[in-house]
This record gives C-alpha cells, structure tokens and sequence, in this order.
C-alpha cells in the first residue's frame, strides 16, 4: 500500500474517488456497528469509517485501534450525512469509507494530548517533545519557520548573496558572552571555542573576495536564559563588502518585507523608524523602544530644580535628573499606585514620587513641596488631565532612564495600549565603547571589529566614550531581533581600538592575529548584520517564547530533558583528552533540574 493523498487536504471535489491514506489516530469514536475515527497526517484530519455490514473482518480490527495508532486505510471519499457535518474541520462535508485496514504501528496511551492548547508543564513537554511536536499547531510552526528560512535563502540568492557555512569547531569569538569549549584530543590541554557568531569568519569571506555572504547559522552562548535566549540559538548572519550602513538596513528591510508579505500575507510598512540611541534612551528609557504605544518619559529637572523637595532637589545637586511619566487615563487606586512604588525599587529606583489628576488639578501627599505655579506648569509639561497619574524618578540619568524605562512597559501592559501592530525601527548612533566599571576598562558595546563613525577616529584616545559607532540594532516590539555594524577594515586601526579595549599586543595577535595579518592583504571596506532568527519568527507567529519556535530547546538551565544532555562521560573518554574532573560538592536543591 502507498500514500496517495494527506487527510486534511482531501475536498468535497474529489468525491468518489478511492484514496488511500496513512497517519494517527486522533480519536476513535464506536456506535455500534460502525466506528468513527479521525484520521490524522501534517495537513489536518478526516473522518473514516468502518461499518460492521461492509466487512467483520476490518470492523473487528478497528475495534482494536487505540489513540496514535498509525494506521493505514483505502477507501472511497463519500459525502457526510447533513447532521454529521462538522463545519470546524476544512474536511467536515467528507468522509472516507473504508475498504481496507493495515495497523502499522500500536502506541501507549501519550502523556500530553495530541491537541492545540494543552494546559500541561512545559517541561512534560520537552521530555516528550516529538509528541508535543505532533500537535498541529506545533506542525503549523515548524512548518511556518521552514517556510520562513526558505524564503530568507530565495530572496538572498536573488540579491547575489551566497550561502557559506562557516566551522562549528573555531577559536573564541569576543560577542561578550562564556564560550562552550571543546577539548581536543590531538592537541592535548587545547580547546576548540563553539562559535558565539561566525563573525571573524565571515570577515574573512570578504577578505576572500566574495562581496555577499549570508549564513543561517548555529550559535552557541554560554549565557544566563530567558524566554527570548537559548544557549544554541539561529542567526541569519549576513555580511556584504563596498557598502555602508544604509545599504545594509536597506536590504534588511526589503528582507523583512518580503518575507512577512510571502509568508503570513502582511504588508509591513518602510523605511523602518531610525532612532538615535541617546534618543531612544531619554525617550523611552532602552534601546529597544516599543513604539507601539505612547507614555514617553519626559525630563522635568528643571522645572522642579527650586522646588522645596529635596528628593528632586538633592538628586539634581548630586548631578542627577528628575524623569517621569503620565501613565495616560491610569485612575489607579492607592494600592496600585504603592504597588508601582514597590515596583519601582524592585527596579532600582529609590521610590517614586507621584500625582494623582483630578478635576481639580495635581493630588499628592508631595503637593505641599511645590509652588501653584509649579505645580500648573508640571500639569502642562506632562498634559495631565482627569484621571491620569504622573510618576516621577530622581536619580542618575542611567538609573531613572531604566527604571522609567522598564515601568514604561509595564504601565502599557497593564493599561492594554499595546496594539496589535508590529513596529520595526533602527537604533543607530550608538556609543562605541562603554566603561565597565567592575573591570575598570573600556568595552564595546556591539564587538570589537565594529567601526567608529569616520569623524569621531580621533576622539578615540582624547574622548573614547564620545566616539560613535557605525552600528544598528534593529528592534521588533521592543525585542532587539538584530544588530551589525560598518567593521574596521585596516589593520592599523584594529590595532589602536584592541589597544584601548586593554589587549596587549601579545594577546592581539594571540586571540586576532589571523585577522590582523588577513587585513595586510586588501581588505575591502565591509558591514553585515546578524538577525536572531529565533526570536524574529518567535515574534512573526506571536509565540510566548523562542522556545515555542525552536524543534529541541533546552531549559532555563541549558539541559534538554529529551536527551538529557548534558550528560557526564566514561572515565576512558577523559583519559583520552587528559582530562581529570574536580567537582565541588554538590549541594542538594543544586542538583535538582530547574525547569523553563
Ligand atoms: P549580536 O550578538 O547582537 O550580534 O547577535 C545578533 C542577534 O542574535 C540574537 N541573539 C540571540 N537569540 C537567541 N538566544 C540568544 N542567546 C541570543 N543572543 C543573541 C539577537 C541579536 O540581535 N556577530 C554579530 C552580528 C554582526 O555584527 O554582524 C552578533 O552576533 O536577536
Ligand atoms: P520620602 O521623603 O523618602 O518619604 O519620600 C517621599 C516620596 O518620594 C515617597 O513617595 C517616595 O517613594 C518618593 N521618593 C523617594 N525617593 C525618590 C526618588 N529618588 N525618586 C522619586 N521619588 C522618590
């Protein structure tokens, strides 16, 4: 027996024809001499049908199917009396009555059912994920990302860009996270790095002359987890020579556009926003703005500066600012305005000052620090009408940008401002280096390869924080889904940023040295961008999690409970790699497996 035909692609058209189908057994219904049983493949389901009159023979063998049986059956395609026609399913007009039955495979009663929107730990259903994967509207997302990556690869060949694959077994790559690392068994004591990105790689395609690479790229992080990171997670890395920053945005655009339009049918509006990080932070308070909803933060320091609060007053004479919100028609109750305060220093906020807005104007127990007139020109600077609440942070400027920042989001949440749209924009102008001051040096924001804007070179050593970057994230509904940059092309100037980043000379050429010696051979001015491929289709089919949008993911705590790796290895496996393990003690709740 073959295959002809999938169960939910059958149609009222095809009536009369014998088929021939094979799938699982969704659910088996017995009304006395004759059973029901929902036939399922990828496509969807069909109703078949044994009736007892036909043949005891097949009917006796039905009575023996269980759920997720596989089963294969012929049969003729037959329209469904008028009161069994099921209008939920494409396939409800039809159904097939069966001539023949062939078990192919028994299955034990599954521990998830096989049905969207299950109500069950999701770790049951990474242990058990190639039943999870069987519900359709798990099929439907592996199916889209497939349908995703394929039109990623046809848009970009026809742009001129090759694919290339790039090793799996390198050196570390500086994307600022752990390395996982790979012992080597040949070069004793040595480890390979698993890439972070293929991004020296991927520079080194345009040294070798091939202009327009992209890769759909593993890449592996060594990182603290949350719903939008994996440890293994998919980049489309993309890297172009002769080009600028515009260029690469541009076809990253007409990238999203063409795939949002061909694969979920929507129209996305471009060119996308281009907002300058110190922007996007004193606006929004991150540098990755959802702008899909309003609730700005405003900058009242010197509105406030003599106003007889010392909260206000002392921050701002410490160098600080005073920020804040109108959380738009609020009307919260007290509770939930000291719940915002509790919140707020959760969030690292000292406390929160606030105004309640009634018909007669601002209402706080902090009334009594401000002049009427303050308090009227504080009403017009934040256009506070009946029913909003005003809330304010004194602190540092990184302090009351992030709190504010992240109440921001918080406030569109809980008020449903957050529409419906999806709302691309760029972050650009970003500051190259920023001061670790844990490590009391200079660190890249985005990479060490990352260029500095033309103009600001000889900022580097007088003013390295004011020096800008050539670098773009690009920023989905507040979810930063890709980021690149214009990289240093001549060896001279990799020099001079690895030097201010603390390399010595010694570990630049240790760690880069391949780089740095590929630069004395015409290397072309060149840019890319890597996009988490992940989170991007996480997001284009409005999934809870990158968890949801990736086959086998790993937990919070970076094991898969499929496989259950990590797992330890033989002592012989060890040996052979010169490896002797000192574990420390385990303690008891540590070995316990922390789920998703
Ligand atoms: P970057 O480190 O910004 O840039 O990574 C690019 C994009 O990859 C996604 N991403 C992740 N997705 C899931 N899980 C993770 N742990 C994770 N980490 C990052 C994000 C991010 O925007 N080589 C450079 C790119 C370049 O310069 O061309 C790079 O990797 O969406
Ligand atoms: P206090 O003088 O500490 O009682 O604070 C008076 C009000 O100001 C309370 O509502 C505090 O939550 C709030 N507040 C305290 N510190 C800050 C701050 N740094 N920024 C904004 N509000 C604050």
């Amino acid at each position: 027996m073959k295959k002809t035909h999938s169960c939910g692609t059958l149609t009222a058209d095809q009536m009369g024809e014998k088929v021939s189908l094979m799938g699982w057994v969704q659910r088996r219904r017995d009304h006395g001499g004759i059973i029901f049983i929902d036939l399922r493949d990828r496509t969807g389901l069909i109703q078949v049908v044994f009736d007892q009159e036909k043949s005891k023979e097949i009917f006796h063998l039905a009575e023996s199917i269980r759920n997720e049986y596989v089963v294969a059956v012929e049969g003729e395609i037959s329209p469904r009396s008028q009161e069994t026609i099921n209008p939920k399913l494409t396939t409800g007009e039809i159904e097939v009555f069966v001539d023949s039955l062939t078990i192919l495979n028994s299955s034990k009663t599954p521990p998830i059912y096989i049905e969207n929107d299950i109500d069950v730990d999701e770790n049951l259903r990474l242990k058990y994920r190639y039943l999870d994967l069987r519900r359709p509207e798990m099929q439907e997302k592996l199916f889209l990302r497939h349908k995703i990556i394929k039109n990623i690869r046809d848009f970009l060949d026809l742009e001129g860009f090759w694919e290339i694959e790039t090793p799996v077994l390198t050196r570390s790559t500086p994307e600022g996270a752990r390395d996982y690392l790979v012992p080597s068994r040949v070069k004793s004591g040595s480890f390979f790095a698993l890439p972070q990105s293929p991004q020296l790689f991927k520079q080194l395609l345009m040294v070798a002359g091939t202009e327009k690479y992209f890769q759909i790229a593993r890449c592996f992080r060594d990182e603290d987890l949350r719903a939008d990171r994996q440890p293994e997670f998919t980049q489309l890395d993309m890297e172009m020579s002769f080009v600028n920053s515009e260029d690469i945005m541009n076809i990253v655009e007409k990238l999203i556009v063409d795939i949002f339009k061909k694969v979920l049918g929507k129209e996305v509006k471009y060119p996308f926003l281009r907002l300058p990080y110190r922007e996007a932070m004193s606006r929004f308070g991150t540098d990755k703005p959802d702008t899909r909803f309003g609730l700005e933060i405003q900058d009242i320091s010197k509105l406030v500066a003599d106003s007889e609060f010392k909260v206000f007053t002392g921050a701002l004479a410490s160098g600080g600012v005073v920020r804040g919100i109108n959380a738009k028609g609020a009307s919260f109750s007290r509770k939930e305005v000291d719940d915002l305060t509790e919140l707020s220093i959760k969030l690292g906020a000292k406390g929160l000052a606030w105004f309640m807005v009634g018909p007669e104007g601002l209402k706080s127990p902090i009334n009594k620090f401000f002049k009427t007139e303050q308090l009227e020109e504080l009403s017009q600077k934040m256009n506070a009408e009946d029913g909003d609440l005003l809330i304010f942070v004194a602190d540092s400027q990184k302090v009351a940008e992030e709190v504010l920042g992240r109440l921001r989001v918080h406030l569109g949440e809980k008020l449903n401002l957050i529409s419906e749209e999806d709302n691309f924009l760029w972050v650009t102008d970003f500051p190259l280096l920023s001061f670790d001051d844990g490590e009391k040096r200079y660190v890249s924001n985005h990479h060490p390869f990352t260029s500095p804007v033309e103009e600001d070179i000889n900022l580097l050593e007088e003013e390295p924080l004011s020096a800008r970057a050539q670098a773009y994230d690009l920023v989905l509904n507040g979810v930063e889904i890709g980021g690149g940059s214009i990289r240093i092309h001549r060896r001279e100037l990799q020099e001079r940023l690895l030097k201010l980043l603390g390399f010595t000379q010694e570990e630049s050429y240790e760690k880069f040295g391949f780089l740095l010696q590929a630069f004395e051979y015409g290397t072309p001015p060149h840019g890319g961008i890597a996009l988490g491929l992940d989170r991007l289709i996480m997001l284009m089919l409005k999934a809870r999690s990158i968890r949801e949008v990736i086959p086998f993911p790993k937990t919070a705590s970076a094991s898969c409970l499929l496989t259950d790796a990590p797992a330890p290895v033989n002592t012989e496996q060890l040996d052979e790699l010169f490896l002797r393990l000192e574990l420390p003690e385990k303690e008891d709740d540590e070995s316990e497996e922390k789920g998703c």
